[in-house]
């Protein structure tokens, strides 16, 4: 998490960037009566808040000083039903503050989520997850506390400092336009501070993330820290981030806490100048002894506004940083969209061909080349060959996570990419070599192949998929939770669920991915005649790498370097004593050979 951080504060510039500004804005309108509501109390509170010190003046003036006790309990019952009001009005803000926020958060969650949905796999492969991941979260709640606690800061600000000017120009305006000189150099020192400590904050911050991750390498690397004797490297090493941090630290220290002194400083010395005029204006009749009292009011309290303004303008900045992130996220086009006139045609079992296709990852390295190939509705082809081969980017492919750069894949004659994506992907059951698990029970996830699925469904694609017999010795058996991404199950485990959340779903076209590769040959047998029930009638992809299992396909093409090598059923392939022989040979010697260690383990005798 703390490396993400780093990612997202260098991405992008912190500038005013006024365009992104009225974006943010603009996320507020389908809300636009709360904010007014909003706005309208705020305001009200904070031209409340001058005209109390207004009312004060009045009591020094028109009621202490001329000794009227009437216009002094005149002005104490209006005191009294306004601070009622200003309560009143505090509540309603604070509280439509709080809605607003948690609604334009919503929106924008709601938005990047669907929008993650439809995002192709080629945006996944070029955005590291924790990066998309801190959009979706920490970015969205800055950008909701901007249109909200920041309006309500620039609001109440801007309010009380322009209602107080205009009390203090009704009372002496002489003296208002003196005050008027002041207020640009205290908003300029307090900006210019507060921006210098956000930057050592930021800057403390980033070094703490880097700490951490120190932290975690060593920790969780500790063997190997040790085997290599670079314990003294490594020390060195965190000593000089420590230090680096120490020095931030301090700075943003000394920073923080010369920023109020600096402000009070300057605050003071417009009192003393008020004082000063004032106090002659006074002797000369043109300004009373309440007036003065409030002009040093006003100047005093106009410290706060100030300051909250100056906070609210340096965080600004990093929120429109993390506006431009999320709608950079928002405004990302998937590369593999629905076309206009897009069809269901509501099967895809027809055949399907690979008309010479030409693919890449869009790095420009050549994945598949001129790639042919026909497969007839009802076959199963089994995929097999070395590491990097190109069999998972075929069925990429085929699952329309990816199109081809040239030529074609066709399903019963028409161009795949004239169908809709859910037309293709919602008819195809797909497990992978590194199944996916949502935390939930074991059930939940079976089902999500098919959310209509009752229990006894459930079940019975859960013993078509060989899964049902561990399930049972689970715990809880079916209402076993499976934890965060199925950590709680063994690799195996996960594959024989994701297994049964295909069988479920039913799908005409079912692609195998290593999908057995981490269960024992005794499982794999028992999934074997499971899924060869499953199959009959249906189009499969099987990539194996245990050849044993693969060994009934009606083809099996043997896939090098984005080629068929070979292809043939297993008989024919052994025969022509090419690459499948020799893998076959080799895997079989293997295995004959553990079984002979562990003959020789348990002390059986083998001859
Ligand atoms: N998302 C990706 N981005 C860029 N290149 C990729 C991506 N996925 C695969 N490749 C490249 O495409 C080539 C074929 O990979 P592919 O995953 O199809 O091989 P494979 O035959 O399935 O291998 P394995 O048996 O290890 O699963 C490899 O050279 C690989 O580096
Ligand atoms: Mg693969």
């Amino acid at each position: 998490m703390s490396d993400e951080i780093e990612f997202e504060e260098e991405e992008f510039t912190t500038q005013f960037n006024g365009q992104t500004m009225l974006r943010i804005l603009a996320q507020t309108k389908p809300h636009w009566k709360w904010v007014v509501g909003f706005l309208v109390t705020i305001t009200f509170v904070a031209g409340l808040d001058s005209y109390f010190t207004f009312l004060r003046k009045q009591m020094i003036d028109v009621g202490i000083t001329p000794g009227d006790t009437a216009a002094l309990a005149r002005i104490g019952v209006i005191y009294f039903v306004m601070i009622f009001f200003q309560a009143a009005g505090v509540f309603a803000f604070i509280y439509l503050a709080g809605v607003l926020g948690e609604r334009v958060r919503y929106d924008l969650r709601k938005k990047t989520f669907e929008h993650l949905q439809d995002l192709s796999l080629t945006y996944y492969s070029k955005t590291p997850v924790g990066w998309i991941i801190s959009r979706v979260t920490s970015d969205t709640v800055r950008i909701a506390e901007l249109v909200t606690w920041g309006m309500l800061d620039v609001t109440w600000g801007a309010v009380s400092i322009s209602t107080a000017f205009v009390f203090m120009l009704a009372i002496n305006w002489q003296l208002a336009l003196l005050v008027l000189l002041i207020i640009p150099v205290l908003l300029f020192v307090a900006v210019t501070f507060k921006q210098r400590i956000i930057v050592e904050f930021r800057r403390v911050r980033k070094i703490n993330s880097k700490i951490t991750g120190a932290y975690n390498e060593n920790i969780t690397g500790v063997r190997v820290v040790k085997a290599l004797g670079r314990e003294e490297e490594n020390l060195r090493e965190f000593g000089e981030l420590t230090g680096e941090m120490y020095q931030a630290g301090f700075r943003a220290a000394w920073l923080s806490a010369l920023f109020l002194p600096a402000v009070q400083i300057i605050s003071a010395v417009a009192v003393g100048v008020i004082i000063f005029f004032g106090g002659s204006q006074v002797e000369q009749g043109g300004l009373t002894v309440g007036g003065l009292a409030a002009f040093i009011s006003y100047v005093t309290f106009m410290l706060w506004p100030i300051q909250d303004l100056a906070r609210v303008y340096a965080e600004m900045q990093q929120s429109i940083a993390s506006a431009e992130r999320v709608f950079s996220l928002i405004d990302a086009v998937p590369d593999v969209v629905d076309q206009p006139n897009a069809i269901d045609p509501g099967t895809i079992s027809g055949d399907i061909r690979f008309d010479h296709v030409d693919f890449d990852y869009g790095d420009g390295k050549p994945v598949l080349t001129d790639f042919c190939l026909t497969i007839k509705h009802g076959e199963m082809i089994a995929l097999v060959g070395p590491t990097g081969g190109g069999k998972s980017t075929i069925v990429n492919l085929l699952c329309r996570f990816y199109e081809p750069v040239k030529g074609a894949i066709t399903i019963g004659g028409q161009d795949y990419r004239e169908l809709t994506l859910h037309a293709i992907q919602s008819r195809i059951g797909m497990v992978l070599q590194t199944p996916h698990l949502f935390s939930g029970t074991v059930r939940e996830n079976i089902r999500y192949g098919q959310l209509t699925a009752t229990d006894e469904e459930i079940e019975a694609s859960a013993k078509l998929a060989g899964a049902h017999d561990f399930i049972v010795t689970l715990e809880k058996g079916y209402d076993e939770p499976v934890g965060e991404g199925g950590n709680l199950l063994s690799t195996g485990q996960k594959q024989l669920i994701s297994l049964a959340r295909a069988v479920l779903a039913k799908p005409e076209l079912f692609i195998l991915d290593e999908a057995t590769s981490s269960v024992d040959t005794l499982t794999e047998a028992l999934i074997q005649r499971g899924v060869e029930t499953l199959m009959k009638d249906r189009t499969t992809f099987v990539i194996a790498h245990r050849l044993s299992t693969i060994k009934r396909a009606s083809r099996i093409l043997v896939i090098e370097q984005g080629r068929i090598a070979e292809m043939g059923t297993h008989a024919e392939l052994l025969r022509q004593r090419g690459h499948y022989y020799n893998l076959y040979t080799r895997q079989f010697r293997h295995d004959l050979s553990k079984e002979y260690n562990l003959f020789a383990l348990t002390g059986a005798a083998v001859n």
